[in-house]
Protein backbone atom coordinates (compact mmCIF):
# COMPACT_ATOMS: atom_id res chain seq x y z
CA UNK A 1 0.00 0.00 0.00
CA UNK A 2 2.74 2.43 1.01
CA UNK A 3 4.82 1.37 -1.92
CA UNK A 4 1.31 2.38 -4.20
CA UNK A 5 1.09 5.88 -2.69
CA UNK A 6 5.21 6.09 -3.02
CA UNK A 7 4.36 5.35 -6.59
CA UNK A 8 1.55 7.59 -7.08
CA UNK A 9 3.59 10.69 -5.53
CA UNK A 10 6.40 10.40 -7.62
CA UNK A 11 4.77 10.14 -10.83
CA UNK A 12 2.86 13.31 -9.73
CA UNK A 13 6.29 14.79 -8.83
CA UNK A 14 7.40 13.73 -12.91
CA UNK A 15 4.00 15.01 -14.34
CA UNK A 16 5.17 18.03 -12.69
CA UNK A 17 8.38 18.41 -13.82
CA UNK A 18 7.12 17.30 -17.02
CA UNK A 19 4.63 20.18 -17.01
CA UNK A 20 6.84 22.97 -15.66
CA UNK A 21 9.48 21.91 -18.51
CA UNK A 22 6.74 22.36 -21.29
CA UNK A 23 5.93 25.40 -19.52
CA UNK A 24 9.53 26.55 -20.10
CA UNK A 25 9.85 25.35 -23.66
CA UNK A 26 6.51 27.87 -24.16
CA UNK A 27 7.82 30.54 -22.28
CA UNK A 28 11.04 30.42 -24.23
CA UNK A 29 8.89 29.98 -27.48
CA UNK A 30 5.90 31.64 -27.22
CA UNK A 31 6.46 34.69 -24.31
CA UNK A 32 3.33 36.23 -24.39
CA UNK A 33 0.44 34.20 -24.63
CA UNK A 34 -2.09 34.09 -27.79
CA UNK A 35 -4.74 35.75 -25.73
CA UNK A 36 -2.58 38.82 -24.31
CA UNK A 37 -0.84 39.43 -27.66
CA UNK A 38 -4.48 39.56 -29.73
CA UNK A 39 -6.03 41.68 -27.15
CA UNK A 40 -2.70 44.23 -26.82
CA UNK A 41 -2.95 44.55 -30.84
CA UNK A 42 -6.66 44.88 -30.87
CA UNK A 43 -6.39 47.50 -28.12
CA UNK A 44 -3.48 49.86 -30.14
CA UNK A 45 -5.52 48.64 -33.69
CA UNK A 46 -8.67 51.00 -32.63
CA UNK A 47 -6.75 53.57 -30.52
CA UNK A 48 -3.49 54.04 -32.08
CA UNK A 49 -3.54 57.54 -30.49
CA UNK A 50 -2.06 59.06 -33.90
CA UNK A 51 -2.52 57.81 -37.46
CA UNK A 52 0.15 58.99 -40.39
CA UNK A 53 -1.70 59.28 -43.58
CA UNK A 54 -0.62 59.60 -47.41
CA UNK A 55 -2.97 61.10 -49.75
CA UNK A 56 -3.53 58.62 -52.56
CA UNK A 57 -6.12 60.60 -54.30
CA UNK A 58 -7.77 63.93 -54.87
CA UNK A 59 -11.28 64.71 -56.45
CA UNK A 60 -12.63 67.86 -57.06
CA UNK A 61 -16.20 67.94 -55.79
CA UNK A 62 -17.55 71.54 -56.24
CA UNK A 63 -15.51 74.83 -56.61
CA UNK A 64 -14.50 75.00 -53.30
CA UNK A 65 -14.56 72.05 -52.08
CA UNK A 66 -12.10 68.79 -52.29
CA UNK A 67 -12.31 64.86 -51.37
CA UNK A 68 -9.28 63.88 -50.09
CA UNK A 69 -8.39 59.93 -49.98
CA UNK A 70 -5.48 58.73 -47.82
CA UNK A 71 -4.20 55.53 -46.98
CA UNK A 72 -1.68 54.71 -44.15
CA UNK A 73 1.66 55.65 -44.67
CA UNK A 74 3.05 53.03 -42.73
CA UNK A 75 2.62 49.36 -44.62
CA UNK A 76 2.46 47.62 -41.60
CA UNK A 77 0.28 49.81 -39.33
CA UNK A 78 -3.43 49.83 -40.35
CA UNK A 79 -6.22 52.49 -40.77
CA UNK A 80 -8.30 52.10 -37.43
CA UNK A 81 -11.96 51.50 -37.27
CA UNK A 82 -14.26 54.22 -36.88
CA UNK A 83 -18.06 54.88 -36.40
CA UNK A 84 -19.67 56.75 -39.18
CA UNK A 85 -20.45 59.80 -38.05
CA UNK A 86 -16.74 60.13 -36.07
CA UNK A 87 -13.76 63.05 -37.04
CA UNK A 88 -10.03 62.48 -37.59
CA UNK A 89 -7.75 65.56 -36.76
CA UNK A 90 -5.22 66.43 -38.97
CA UNK A 91 -2.19 68.24 -37.97
CA UNK A 92 -0.38 70.56 -40.38
CA UNK A 93 2.62 72.76 -40.61
CA UNK A 94 2.16 76.18 -42.21
CA UNK A 95 4.55 78.85 -42.02
CA UNK A 96 6.20 76.68 -38.93
CA UNK A 97 3.08 77.08 -37.15
CA UNK A 98 1.85 73.72 -35.97
CA UNK A 99 -1.87 73.31 -35.73
CA UNK A 100 -4.56 70.76 -36.25
CA UNK A 101 -8.07 71.06 -37.63
CA UNK A 102 -10.96 68.07 -37.45
CA UNK A 103 -12.54 67.19 -40.30
CA UNK A 104 -15.34 64.17 -40.44
CA UNK A 105 -14.53 60.89 -42.69
CA UNK A 106 -16.67 60.68 -45.43
CA UNK A 107 -16.07 57.04 -46.64
CA UNK A 108 -17.57 53.72 -45.36
CA UNK A 109 -17.02 52.28 -42.27
CA UNK A 110 -16.66 48.87 -43.55
CA UNK A 111 -14.03 48.80 -45.61
CA UNK A 112 -10.79 50.35 -44.29
CA UNK A 113 -8.68 50.19 -47.38
CA UNK A 114 -8.60 54.29 -46.96
CA UNK A 115 -10.42 57.17 -45.75
CA UNK A 116 -11.62 60.25 -47.17
CA UNK A 117 -12.77 63.53 -46.30
CA UNK A 118 -14.23 66.66 -47.80
CA UNK A 119 -13.01 69.54 -46.80
CA UNK A 120 -14.06 73.09 -48.04
CA UNK A 121 -11.80 76.02 -48.50
CA UNK A 122 -12.91 78.69 -46.08
CA UNK A 123 -12.11 82.00 -47.19
CA UNK A 124 -10.31 83.60 -44.70
CA UNK A 125 -9.16 80.58 -43.23
CA UNK A 126 -5.85 79.50 -42.32
CA UNK A 127 -5.41 75.53 -42.55
CA UNK A 128 -8.45 74.59 -45.30
CA UNK A 129 -7.16 76.99 -47.55
CA UNK A 130 -3.67 75.76 -47.70
CA UNK A 131 -4.76 71.65 -47.88
CA UNK A 132 -7.24 72.75 -50.66
CA UNK A 133 -4.17 74.28 -52.32
CA UNK A 134 -1.49 72.69 -51.38
CA UNK A 135 -2.26 68.99 -50.43
CA UNK A 136 -1.47 66.40 -53.37
CA UNK A 137 -0.96 62.37 -54.02
CA UNK A 138 1.84 61.30 -52.02
CA UNK A 139 2.11 64.03 -49.16
CA UNK A 140 2.05 62.32 -45.80
CA UNK A 141 -0.09 63.97 -42.77
CA UNK A 142 -0.27 63.09 -39.00
CA UNK A 143 -4.07 62.15 -37.78
CA UNK A 144 -5.86 61.84 -34.37
CA UNK A 145 -7.18 58.32 -34.79
CA UNK A 146 -11.17 58.70 -35.33
CA UNK A 147 -12.87 60.76 -32.30
CA UNK A 148 -16.39 62.06 -32.03
CA UNK A 149 -20.10 61.00 -30.70
CA UNK A 150 -21.59 62.36 -33.58
CA UNK A 151 -22.97 58.35 -34.38
CA UNK A 152 -25.84 56.81 -34.61
CA UNK A 153 -27.00 54.97 -30.93
CA UNK A 154 -29.56 52.69 -31.70
CA UNK A 155 -30.61 52.28 -27.88
CA UNK A 156 -31.29 56.40 -27.61
CA UNK A 157 -31.83 57.04 -30.97
CA UNK A 158 -34.43 54.45 -32.31
CA UNK A 159 -35.03 53.95 -35.89
CA UNK A 160 -36.54 57.27 -37.27
CA UNK A 161 -33.70 59.57 -38.02
CA UNK A 162 -33.71 63.26 -39.33
CA UNK A 163 -30.83 64.79 -41.00
CA UNK A 164 -29.93 68.27 -41.32
CA UNK A 165 -26.93 69.31 -42.66
CA UNK A 166 -25.60 72.51 -44.43
CA UNK A 167 -22.82 72.36 -46.93
CA UNK A 168 -19.83 70.52 -46.26
CA UNK A 169 -22.03 69.51 -42.96
CA UNK A 170 -22.75 66.58 -45.60
CA UNK A 171 -19.79 64.69 -44.99
CA UNK A 172 -20.26 62.27 -41.85
CA UNK A 173 -23.85 61.92 -43.15
CA UNK A 174 -22.30 60.64 -46.54
CA UNK A 175 -20.57 57.89 -44.33
CA UNK A 176 -23.64 57.21 -42.43
CA UNK A 177 -25.66 56.47 -45.11
CA UNK A 178 -23.12 54.86 -46.97
CA UNK A 179 -23.27 51.88 -43.83
CA UNK A 180 -26.70 52.62 -43.78
CA UNK A 181 -27.22 51.40 -47.62
CA UNK A 182 -24.31 49.01 -47.42
CA UNK A 183 -25.35 46.78 -44.29
CA UNK A 184 -29.12 47.14 -45.36
CA UNK A 185 -29.60 48.58 -41.80
CA UNK A 186 -33.84 48.62 -41.04
CA UNK A 187 -33.58 52.03 -40.32
CA UNK A 188 -35.91 54.86 -41.62
CA UNK A 189 -33.77 58.42 -42.69
CA UNK A 190 -34.78 61.62 -44.32
CA UNK A 191 -31.95 63.96 -44.80
CA UNK A 192 -32.56 68.02 -45.23
CA UNK A 193 -29.22 69.15 -47.53
CA UNK A 194 -28.96 72.70 -47.75
CA UNK A 195 -26.82 74.26 -49.82
CA UNK A 196 -26.36 77.59 -51.67
CA UNK A 197 -26.76 76.50 -55.79
CA UNK A 198 -27.38 73.23 -57.36
CA UNK A 199 -23.52 73.17 -57.82
CA UNK A 200 -22.87 73.27 -54.04
CA UNK A 201 -24.72 69.92 -54.04
CA UNK A 202 -21.84 67.48 -52.99
CA UNK A 203 -22.11 63.45 -53.45
CA UNK A 204 -25.15 64.49 -55.51
CA UNK A 205 -24.94 61.41 -57.99
CA UNK A 206 -24.03 58.94 -54.75
CA UNK A 207 -26.95 60.78 -52.84
CA UNK A 208 -29.66 60.02 -55.71
CA UNK A 209 -28.60 56.51 -56.32
CA UNK A 210 -28.62 55.46 -52.45
CA UNK A 211 -32.15 56.74 -52.58
CA UNK A 212 -33.19 55.04 -55.34
CA UNK A 213 -32.11 51.88 -53.93
CA UNK A 214 -33.27 52.21 -50.36
CA UNK A 215 -36.70 53.16 -50.09
CA UNK A 216 -35.64 53.99 -46.27
CA UNK A 217 -33.61 56.55 -47.17
CA UNK A 218 -35.44 59.80 -48.45
CA UNK A 219 -33.74 62.94 -49.72
CA UNK A 220 -34.58 66.90 -50.22
CA UNK A 221 -32.10 69.32 -51.45
CA UNK A 222 -32.73 72.66 -50.97
CA UNK A 223 -31.26 75.73 -52.24
CA UNK A 224 -31.15 79.43 -50.89
CA UNK A 225 -29.69 80.55 -54.76
CA UNK A 226 -30.96 78.72 -57.20
CA UNK A 227 -30.67 79.30 -60.27
CA UNK A 228 -34.23 80.32 -61.90
CA UNK A 229 -34.76 76.88 -63.70
CA UNK A 230 -34.31 75.06 -60.21
CA UNK A 231 -37.47 73.30 -59.42
CA UNK A 232 -36.62 71.62 -56.40
CA UNK A 233 -37.03 73.71 -52.33
CA UNK A 234 -35.82 77.18 -52.17
CA UNK A 235 -35.19 79.24 -49.16
CA UNK A 236 -33.75 77.95 -45.64
CA UNK A 237 -34.35 74.50 -44.10
CA UNK A 238 -37.76 75.58 -42.20
CA UNK A 239 -39.25 73.81 -39.84
CA UNK A 240 -42.58 73.20 -42.74
CA UNK A 241 -40.15 71.92 -45.01
CA UNK A 242 -39.54 69.34 -42.53
CA UNK A 243 -42.57 68.53 -41.05
CA UNK A 244 -44.18 68.07 -45.25
CA UNK A 245 -41.69 65.52 -45.67
CA UNK A 246 -41.64 63.60 -42.37
CA UNK A 247 -45.06 63.78 -41.37
CA UNK A 248 -44.83 63.76 -37.76
CA UNK A 249 -42.39 64.13 -35.09
CA UNK A 250 -43.04 61.41 -33.03
CA UNK A 251 -40.05 59.18 -32.30
CA UNK A 252 -38.04 60.74 -34.61
CA UNK A 253 -34.18 62.18 -33.57
CA UNK A 254 -32.01 65.07 -34.85
CA UNK A 255 -28.44 65.10 -36.08
CA UNK A 256 -27.84 68.45 -37.39
CA UNK A 257 -24.60 69.23 -39.12
CA UNK A 258 -23.33 73.14 -40.24
CA UNK A 259 -22.03 75.78 -39.09
CA UNK A 260 -23.00 77.79 -36.06
CA UNK A 261 -25.28 80.52 -37.79
CA UNK A 262 -26.95 77.32 -39.13
CA UNK A 263 -26.97 75.34 -36.33
CA UNK A 264 -28.68 77.97 -34.09
CA UNK A 265 -31.26 78.59 -37.41
CA UNK A 266 -32.25 75.22 -37.42
CA UNK A 267 -32.35 74.68 -33.43
CA UNK A 268 -35.26 77.96 -33.55
CA UNK A 269 -36.89 75.91 -36.10
CA UNK A 270 -37.09 72.57 -34.11
CA UNK A 271 -38.05 74.32 -30.71
CA UNK A 272 -41.24 75.60 -32.79
CA UNK A 273 -42.15 72.35 -33.71
CA UNK A 274 -41.34 71.25 -29.79
CA UNK A 275 -39.00 69.27 -30.48
CA UNK A 276 -37.16 68.56 -27.19
CA UNK A 277 -33.18 69.07 -26.76
CA UNK A 278 -32.46 65.68 -25.55
CA UNK A 279 -33.81 64.41 -29.14
CA UNK A 280 -31.36 66.51 -31.14
CA UNK A 281 -27.71 65.87 -31.44
CA UNK A 282 -25.27 68.30 -33.46
CA UNK A 283 -21.76 68.63 -34.94
CA UNK A 284 -20.40 72.36 -34.87
CA UNK A 285 -18.20 73.24 -37.32
CA UNK A 286 -15.56 74.72 -35.38
CA UNK A 287 -15.73 78.12 -34.00
CA UNK A 288 -17.52 81.03 -34.25
CA UNK A 289 -15.99 83.89 -37.65
CA UNK A 290 -17.03 86.46 -35.65
CA UNK A 291 -16.90 85.98 -31.80
CA UNK A 292 -18.43 89.54 -30.77
CA UNK A 293 -21.44 88.63 -32.06
CA UNK A 294 -22.29 85.44 -30.36
CA UNK A 295 -24.97 86.20 -27.54
CA UNK A 296 -22.84 86.85 -24.13
CA UNK A 297 -20.22 88.63 -25.73
CA UNK A 298 -19.14 91.52 -23.28
CA UNK A 299 -19.42 94.58 -25.58
CA UNK A 300 -17.40 96.63 -23.26
CA UNK A 301 -14.33 94.84 -24.40
CA UNK A 302 -12.81 96.36 -27.26
CA UNK A 303 -12.21 93.64 -30.01
CA UNK A 304 -8.31 95.27 -30.90
CA UNK A 305 -7.15 95.14 -27.43
CA UNK A 306 -3.97 92.66 -27.17
CA UNK A 307 -3.85 90.49 -24.31
CA UNK A 308 -0.96 88.90 -21.83
CA UNK A 309 -1.18 85.13 -21.56
CA UNK A 310 1.67 84.02 -18.68
CA UNK A 311 2.04 80.60 -19.60
CA UNK A 312 4.06 78.08 -16.85
CA UNK A 313 5.47 75.32 -18.63
CA UNK A 314 7.71 72.20 -18.65
CA UNK A 315 10.78 73.01 -21.31
CA UNK A 316 13.41 70.66 -21.36
CA UNK A 317 12.59 68.78 -18.11
CA UNK A 318 12.88 72.55 -16.56
CA UNK A 319 9.81 74.45 -15.32
CA UNK A 320 9.76 77.78 -17.16
CA UNK A 321 7.70 80.85 -17.37
CA UNK A 322 6.87 82.65 -21.01
CA UNK A 323 4.67 85.61 -21.55
CA UNK A 324 2.69 85.67 -25.35
CA UNK A 325 0.54 88.54 -26.46
CA UNK A 326 -2.61 87.20 -27.50
CA UNK A 327 -5.92 88.26 -29.20
CA UNK A 328 -9.45 88.77 -27.50
CA UNK A 329 -10.93 87.12 -30.42
CA UNK A 330 -8.80 84.34 -31.05
CA UNK A 331 -8.98 81.21 -29.17
CA UNK A 332 -6.23 80.72 -27.09
CA UNK A 333 -5.09 77.56 -28.17
CA UNK A 334 -4.73 78.95 -31.88
CA UNK A 335 -2.49 82.09 -30.19
CA UNK A 336 -0.63 79.28 -28.54
CA UNK A 337 0.15 77.98 -31.83
CA UNK A 338 0.81 81.27 -33.23
CA UNK A 339 3.57 82.12 -30.52
CA UNK A 340 5.11 78.82 -31.08
CA UNK A 341 6.57 78.98 -27.49
CA UNK A 342 5.72 74.98 -26.41
CA UNK A 343 8.09 73.19 -28.88
CA UNK A 344 5.10 70.64 -28.89
CA UNK A 345 1.25 70.82 -29.90
CA UNK A 346 -0.60 70.99 -27.33
CA UNK A 347 -2.86 67.92 -27.33
CA UNK A 348 -6.43 68.35 -29.64
CA UNK A 349 -9.25 66.93 -31.37
CA UNK A 350 -12.48 68.84 -31.60
CA UNK A 351 -11.48 72.41 -31.18
CA UNK A 352 -14.81 72.99 -30.34
CA UNK A 353 -14.74 72.46 -26.11
CA UNK A 354 -16.20 68.73 -26.14
CA UNK A 355 -13.18 66.53 -26.78
CA UNK A 356 -11.63 68.11 -23.44
CA UNK A 357 -8.17 67.02 -24.87
CA UNK A 358 -6.91 70.28 -24.27
CA UNK A 359 -8.14 70.64 -20.61
CA UNK A 360 -5.29 73.40 -19.21
CA UNK A 361 -5.43 74.72 -15.68
CA UNK A 362 -6.23 78.37 -15.63
CA UNK A 363 -4.49 80.40 -12.67
CA UNK A 364 -5.93 83.63 -12.85
CA UNK A 365 -7.76 85.81 -15.31
CA UNK A 366 -11.21 86.45 -17.42
CA UNK A 367 -11.94 84.19 -20.51
CA UNK A 368 -15.11 84.32 -22.85
CA UNK A 369 -16.91 81.07 -23.89
CA UNK A 370 -19.51 80.73 -26.37
CA UNK A 371 -22.90 79.46 -24.69
CA UNK A 372 -23.70 76.12 -26.31
CA UNK A 373 -20.26 75.01 -24.88
CA UNK A 374 -21.09 72.96 -22.39
CA UNK A 375 -17.88 72.62 -19.57
CA UNK A 376 -17.92 69.48 -17.27
CA UNK A 377 -19.03 71.05 -13.83
CA UNK A 378 -15.86 69.72 -12.24
CA UNK A 379 -13.70 71.48 -14.45
CA UNK A 380 -15.34 74.38 -13.89
CA UNK A 381 -15.21 73.55 -9.97
CA UNK A 382 -10.85 73.30 -10.23
CA UNK A 383 -10.25 76.34 -12.73
CA UNK A 384 -10.00 74.06 -16.11
CA UNK A 385 -10.66 75.61 -19.42
CA UNK A 386 -10.69 74.36 -22.52
CA UNK A 387 -8.09 76.79 -24.75
CA UNK A 388 -9.74 75.97 -27.89
CA UNK A 389 -13.43 77.68 -27.36
CA UNK A 390 -11.58 80.28 -24.71
CA UNK A 391 -11.18 83.57 -25.96
CA UNK A 392 -8.79 85.39 -23.17
CA UNK A 393 -10.86 89.10 -22.12
CA UNK A 394 -8.65 90.19 -19.72
CA UNK A 395 -4.95 89.01 -19.39
CA UNK A 396 -4.49 85.42 -17.96
CA UNK A 397 -2.34 82.76 -16.15
CA UNK A 398 -2.03 79.52 -17.69
CA UNK A 399 -0.36 76.26 -16.12
CA UNK A 400 0.81 73.72 -19.04
CA UNK A 401 3.10 72.45 -16.77
CA UNK A 402 0.46 69.91 -16.05
CA UNK A 403 -0.83 69.09 -18.78
C1 LIG B 1 -16.10 67.75 -35.66
C2 LIG B 1 -15.82 68.62 -36.84
C3 LIG B 1 -15.83 68.07 -38.11
C4 LIG B 1 -15.58 68.87 -39.22
N1 LIG B 1 -15.61 68.31 -40.47
C5 LIG B 1 -15.40 69.07 -41.56
C6 LIG B 1 -15.49 68.50 -42.88
O1 LIG B 1 -15.78 67.32 -43.06
N2 LIG B 1 -15.23 69.34 -43.93
C7 LIG B 1 -14.90 70.66 -43.77
O2 LIG B 1 -14.66 71.34 -44.77
N3 LIG B 1 -14.82 71.21 -42.53
C8 LIG B 1 -15.05 70.45 -41.43
N4 LIG B 1 -14.95 71.00 -40.17
C9 LIG B 1 -14.48 72.39 -40.03
C10 LIG B 1 -12.94 72.39 -40.01
O3 LIG B 1 -12.47 71.75 -38.85
C11 LIG B 1 -12.34 73.80 -39.98
O4 LIG B 1 -12.96 74.54 -38.97
C12 LIG B 1 -12.49 74.49 -41.32
O5 LIG B 1 -11.78 73.77 -42.32
C13 LIG B 1 -11.93 75.92 -41.25
O6 LIG B 1 -10.61 75.89 -40.85
P1 LIG B 1 -9.63 77.07 -41.27
O7 LIG B 1 -8.36 76.87 -40.54
O8 LIG B 1 -9.56 77.19 -42.73
O9 LIG B 1 -10.41 78.33 -40.76
P2 LIG B 1 -10.34 78.92 -39.28
O10 LIG B 1 -10.20 77.83 -38.28
O11 LIG B 1 -11.48 79.86 -39.13
O12 LIG B 1 -8.99 79.67 -39.39
C14 LIG B 1 -8.87 80.95 -39.10
C15 LIG B 1 -8.26 80.98 -37.73
O13 LIG B 1 -6.94 80.45 -37.82
C16 LIG B 1 -6.12 81.16 -36.97
N5 LIG B 1 -5.01 81.73 -37.76
C17 LIG B 1 -5.10 82.51 -38.84
N6 LIG B 1 -3.88 82.85 -39.25
C18 LIG B 1 -3.01 82.27 -38.38
C19 LIG B 1 -1.61 82.28 -38.27
N7 LIG B 1 -0.81 82.94 -39.10
N8 LIG B 1 -1.06 81.57 -37.27
C20 LIG B 1 -1.83 80.89 -36.41
N9 LIG B 1 -3.17 80.87 -36.45
C21 LIG B 1 -3.73 81.55 -37.45
C22 LIG B 1 -6.88 82.30 -36.37
O14 LIG B 1 -7.22 81.96 -35.05
C23 LIG B 1 -8.12 82.41 -37.22
O15 LIG B 1 -9.23 82.75 -36.46
C24 LIG B 1 -15.25 70.24 -39.05
C25 LIG B 1 -15.24 70.79 -37.77
C26 LIG B 1 -15.52 70.01 -36.69
C27 LIG B 1 -15.49 70.61 -35.31
S1 LIG C 1 -9.80 70.25 -28.58
FE1 LIG C 1 -11.59 69.23 -27.94
S2 LIG C 1 -12.16 70.39 -26.20
FE2 LIG C 1 -10.49 71.48 -26.98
Amino acid sequence: MEKDVMKDIMNDVKKYQKAEKLKKWRDEVEPIPWYFDGLENLCDRIHPGKLFLQVSDVKQLSLDTKLFRFISAKPKKLLAPFRSGQYIGLTVEINNIKTSRPYSLASSPNQLAYYELGIKKKEGGFVSPYLFENLKVGDILESTEPMGNFYHNPIFHGNDLVFIAGGSGITPFVSILRDISERVLPLNVWLFFGCLTEKDILFRDELDEIQERRPNIKIKYILSEPKPEWTGARGFISKEEILNKIGSIKGKFFYIVGNRAMYQFIQAELQALEISRHRIIYEAYGVPDDVTKIMGWPEEIDASKKIHITVDLIRKGKKETAIIEASCVEPLLNSLERARILGYQLDNGCRSGECALCRTKMRSGKIFVPPEVIIRESDQEFGFIHPCVSYPISDVHIDLSLT
